[in-house]
C-alpha cells in the first residue's frame, strides 16, 4: 500500500444499498495522488455512487472513504477536499460566464477583486478568455462544459469529481475535450477522478481505468493493460472488441494449456497460472489480431487456427470487417486495414480458417 501522503483516495469494504438494491457491494481500492483515475463501466453499474460515496453526498451502508489519509466516512461535502461536476449540471442561465465561474467563490466569501482574478485565471485555463459577460445561452455545448469545469476548477480542490462530463458532447467535441481535460489535469496536479461509460473516452484521458459493474470492481489498471491483458472475462468483452470463445481445459505443458473447444483443439498461452484439467475457461483475441486464411496451415505451435465460415464483409473506410461463424455458430469479428486483402476474397459461404498468433490470445478463468 502506497504511504497517506501519496494516496488521493483510499475506499474499503464500500457498499451502499437502496433498500433492496445493492447499488455498491464490497469495493476496495485506492486511487494515487495527482492522477487522472477514470471509473468506466456500463450504465446501473454503481460509478456513479461510488463518486458520490467519495463525495460526500452519499452515506454508505458499510466501509470507509479515507481522502489524503483522513478517515472522512461520517463528512458532509463541504468538509471534504473534493468538488463535484455532476451529470446534467446546467449553469445558471440568467448568470454571465463570470458570475457563474465566481459563483462558490462568492458562498464562500471571498472579496470581489480577488474573485475576479481567480475567474479569469481559470477562464484562461479552460480556453475561455475573455468570455466572461458572454451568457450561457451564447455557448456552444462544448463551451459550457469548459464553464461547468472553470466552476469546479476554481474551488482550488484537491481532489475533482467528474461524473459523464462529456456525455453530452457529440464524438468529435468529445474527443477534443477529452484531450483538453487531461492536459489542464496535468498542468494544475490535482487528482481526477472521472466517471464514464465509454471505452474510448477512458482511453484516451486515464493514466489508470477501474472497471465497475454490477456493483463491483471487477478490474483495474492502465489503458493497455486493460486493452491488452485483460484478465476477467467481462473486462475482454466490455473493452475493445474481443471475440471470446468457451472451451475446457484438458492439458498443460509448461505455461501453454490446451483447450478444447468443442469442435478443435487450440493451445493458449497463461503465464503463471494453475488451472486444472477440466477447469471452464474463455479464450479472448482481439479482431485486430486474427488472419483470415484460405486452409489450415501445418501447426508449428505459434499460430493457432479455427474452422469457420465466411458470412460477410461490412467496409468501414479505414478497416473492413469480416464477419465469419465458427461451427459452433458463434461469430467472430476479423477486423484488417481497408485494401489490406484486395477486395472480397472470401465468398459468403465458403469454408476458411481463423487465426493468430498463439502469444495473442488470451485465457479467462473468470
Ligand atoms: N437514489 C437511488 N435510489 C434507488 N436506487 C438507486 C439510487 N441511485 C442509484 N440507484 C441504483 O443503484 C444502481 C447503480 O446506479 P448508479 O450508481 O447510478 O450506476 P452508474 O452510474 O454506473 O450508471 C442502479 O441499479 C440504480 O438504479
Ligand atoms: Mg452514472
Amino acid at each position: 500500500m502506497t504511504s497517506p501522503n501519496e494516496t488521493a483516495v483510499e475506499v474499503v469494504d464500500l457498499a451502499k444499498d437502496y433498500g433492496p438494491i445493492t447499488a455498491l457491494d464490497s469495493v476496495s481500492f485506492s486511487i494515487p495522488r495527482g492522477s487522472y483515475h477514470v471509473l468506466l463501466g456500463p450504465s446501473g453499474g454503481g460509478k456513479t455512487t461510488l463518486l458520490r460515496l467519495i463525495g460526500g453526498f452519499v452515506r454508505p451502508t458499510r466501509g470507509r472513504v479515507l481522502l489524503h489519509g483522513q478517515d472522512v466516512s461520517d463528512a458532509p461535502p463541504n468538509k471534504r477536499p473534493t468538488s463535484m461536476v455532476f451529470q446534467s449540471y446546467a449553469l445558471f442561465p440568467h448568470m454571465s460566464v463570470e458570475r457563474n465561474v465566481g459563483y462558490g467563490l462568492k458562498l464562500q466569501k471571498m472579496a470581489k477583486e480577488q474573485i475576479r482574478e481567480a475567474v479569469d485565471q481559470m477562464l484562461g485555463l479552460v480556453g475561455l478568455e475573455g468570455y466572461n459577460r458572454r451568457m450561457p445561452h451564447e455557448l456552444s455545448g462544448g463551451q459550457q462544459q469548459r464553464v461547468q469545469l472553470a466552476r469546479s476548477l476554481v474551488l482550488e480542490s484537491d481532489i475533482l469529481l467528474l461524473d459523464e462530463p462529456l456525455a453530452s458532447l457529440d464524438a468529435k467535441l468529445r474527443k477534443d475535450m477529452c484531450i483538453e481535460l487531461k492536459r489542464i489535469q496535468e498542468k494544475i496536479g490535482i487528482t481526477f477522478i472521472h466517471v464514464t461509460h465509454n471505452q474510448e473516452e477512458a482511453m484516451t484521458i486515464a493514466d489508470r481505468i477501474a472497471i465497475i459493474a454490477d456493483g463491483r470492481l471487477v478490474e483495474e489498471g492502465s489503458p493497455r493493460e486493460v486493452y491488452e491483458r485483460p484478465v476477467r472475462r467481462f473486462t475482454a468483452d466490455f473493452i475493445g472488441e474481443n471475440n471470446i470463445i468457451d472451451g475446457r481445459v484438458t492439458g498443460r505443458n509448461g505455461d501453454r494449456f490446451s483447450i478444447d473447444t468443442g469442435f478443435a483443439e487450440v493451445d493458449v498461452v497463461a503465464v503463471g497460472h494453475d488451472i486444472p484439467t477440466g477447469t471452464e475457461v474463455a479464450i479472448s483475441v482481439r479482431s485486430e489480431l486474427l488472419q483470415l486464411l484460405r486452409e489450415s496451415r501445418a501447426a508449428d505451435g505459434r499460430v493457432q487456427t479455427l474452422p469457420a465460415t465466411y458470412v460477410e464483409e461490412v467496409y468501414l473506410g479505414l478497416t473492413t470487417l469480416h464477419l465469419v461463424r465458427l461451427p459452433n455458430e458463434i461469430e467472430i469479428t476479423v477486423r484488417q486495414i481497408s485494401g489490406d486483402m484486395a477486395g472480397s476474397v472470401f465468398q459468403p459461404g465458403q469454408a476458411v480458417q481463423v487465426g493468430w498468433k498463439t502469444a495473442e490470445a488470451r485465457l479467462h478463468t473468470e
